[in-house]
């Protein structure tokens, strides 16, 4: 019998990449290609949105020529990105105006100081869920649009249109002709009305943008547009931001139910139901994901920096060539660690939102060694994790259960047991730990037929369970120690 595929696209921070999914639900393969990232100043990050489209589209070619795969098997295609970073291009030639600008940029902090001063915090708040921050869509638009020559004029004529990562490679991939994208990565622009699903006239107006420019938003599982493969036209059929595909991908269906994926950052989503739930302690409230109709929506912990600190230690202080010596390092110190890494190199995002902090190490001595270093930056993603989930606890009113975890980092036996011991809380790291991969695989599935919504929770055999062993002295002792560290790295660049 002839099979049937989903190919994934997963287009993240740091790679691109595409994953073949049986219809047994299997990843059968995977290829991915890292990209450049540009750091043309302090804490500017960008990414050329030219090399995004042609990682993304090599990966797909690759993979579908390595599985011998014919295009009339793949029923559909799922697309799943690093949110916020946008895209701002002309309509007209194809070409983008600037580069994307990544969601770790922190260049429009003045612009968002500008709309507090103008009162729109509670107007933020209420409508788009989130918080005046340089990290989501909205304010870089802006920027966009102030600083590129003739990007005003050309944006007021109707002429550019602008774009999450999922809405530049839809349109690209169905030849121009759609223009796109789903109610997740809408949440996370800072001008989309979570409430009544519309985009905003007031924050529109804040911020100059011309509605011209925006793209028709619609439900994750929905079909988007063709891609068209050797006269095949394949559906794009579901889209969702990453952490929430995630979400989705974890089975994180019920209310109270969450997952944190440890990738470039570290993001934690609980589904809070059919309500968007507002949080009273630094978390956002974004849409989980629309199906069949309804929107889920969800509360997120979003830390910016995670497995990025990790790569900090081997690109940037060079003290390991791979991420995995980080396991066997922490393991050699003994004791506890009297380091901390507090890796605020993007500003603090959640539950702090500071713009301005950035990055420290406390408790150097003479004896401090690389060991201590690498253990400090993996109890750092711990650490953060708990901020999270102490806020999380107190808007829900409900300790959380377990913990369900996925992305890179999680395999880091080390990493997941500290997140167990410091949190009290036990940490469940299922087999397949591709979760953002296999939501929008589930979603695009699911949207043509492949699949039910049950179906997403069949076949998640659990790795393994991380289960608490410090005692509550020391538990609080060393989070005590963070929270003090946490507080001295505020503010530096403001
Ligand atoms: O909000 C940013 C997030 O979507 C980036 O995810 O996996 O690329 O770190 P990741």
């Amino acid at each position: 019998m002839k099979k049937s595929y989903i190919i994934s696209l997963d287009q993240g921070t740091t790679s691109s990449r595409a994953l073949l999914v049986n219809q047994e639900g299997a990843i059968e393969g995977m290829v991915q290609r890292e990209f450049k990232q540009i750091f043309p100043k302090s804490g500017w990050v960008e990414h050329n949105p030219m090399e995004i489209l042609e990682s993304q589209m090599n990966v797909l070619s690759n993979l579908i020529k390595e599985k011998g795969i014919s295009p009339e098997d793949v029923k559909a295609i799922g697309i799943t990105n690093q949110r916020e970073t946008t895209v701002v291009w002309d309509k007209n030639t194809g070409e983008p105006v600037y580069n994307a600008i990544v969601w770790q940029d922190k260049r429009t902090a003045d612009i968002c100081e500008t709309m507090k001063k103008n009162g729109l915090t509670e107007h933020v708040r209420k409508t788009t869920g989130l918080v005046i921050d340089s990290y989501f869509s909205g304010t870089k638009v802006k920027w966009i649009l102030d600083n590129v020559k003739g990007a005003k004029e050309k944006a007021e004529n109707g002429d550019l249109l602008m774009g999450t990562i999922d809405t530049w490679l839809v349109w690209n991939m169905t030849g121009r002709q759609k223009h796109v994208t789903d109610y997740t990565n809408a949440s996370r622009t800072l001008i989309y009305n979570i409430v009544n699903l519309k985009w905003d006239d007031k924050l529109l107006q804040a911020l100059g943008i011309p509605k011209s420019m925006l793209p028709d938003v619609k439900p994750s599982a929905h079909h988007f547009g063709d891609y068209e493969l050797d006269g095949v036209h394949i559906p794009i059929a579901g889209i969702a931001g990453d952490q929430q595909a995630a979400l989705f991908g974890q089975a994180c269906f019920k209310e109270g139910t969450a997952k944190n994926t440890y990738g470039t950052g570290c993001f934690m989503l609980m589904n809070t139901g059919e309500k968007p739930q507002f949080s009273k302690n630094g978390l956002l409230t974004t849409i989980g994901y629309g199906l069949n109709g309804k929107v889920n929506y969800a509360l997120e912990g979003s830390i910016f920096i995670a497995g990025a600190a990790v790569q900090w230690l081997r690109d940037g202080l060079e003290l390991i060539k791979d991420a995995k010596e980080t396991e066997a390092l922490a393991d050699s110190v003994e004791g506890e660690n009297p380091v901390y890494v507090v890796p605020a190199f993007a500003g603090l995002g959640a539950p702090y939102w500071d713009m301005y902090a950035r990055g420290a190490v406390f408790g150097l001595t003479r004896d401090t060694g690389k060991a201590h270093l690498a253990k400090a930056t993996l109890e750092s993603l711990a650490y953060q994790t708990k901020d999270i989930l102490k806020a999380m606890e107190d808007d829900s009113g409900t300790p959380l259960k377990n913990l369900k975890v996925d992305g890179g980092a999680c395999a880091n036996n080390h990493l997941m047991q500290f997140q167990a011991d410091i949190l009290d809380t036990e940490v469940h790291r299922p087999e397949v730990i591709e979760s953002t991969a296999m939501g929008a695989a589930f979603l695009a599935g699911i949207q043509v037929g492949l699949w039910k919504q049950e179906d997403v929770d069949q076949n998640r055999p659990m790795n393994r369970i991380f289960k608490p062993t410090f005692d509550r002295v020391k538990r609080k002792r060393l989070y005590g120690k963070w929270q003090q560290a946490v507080e001295r790295t505020k503010g530096w660049e403001a």
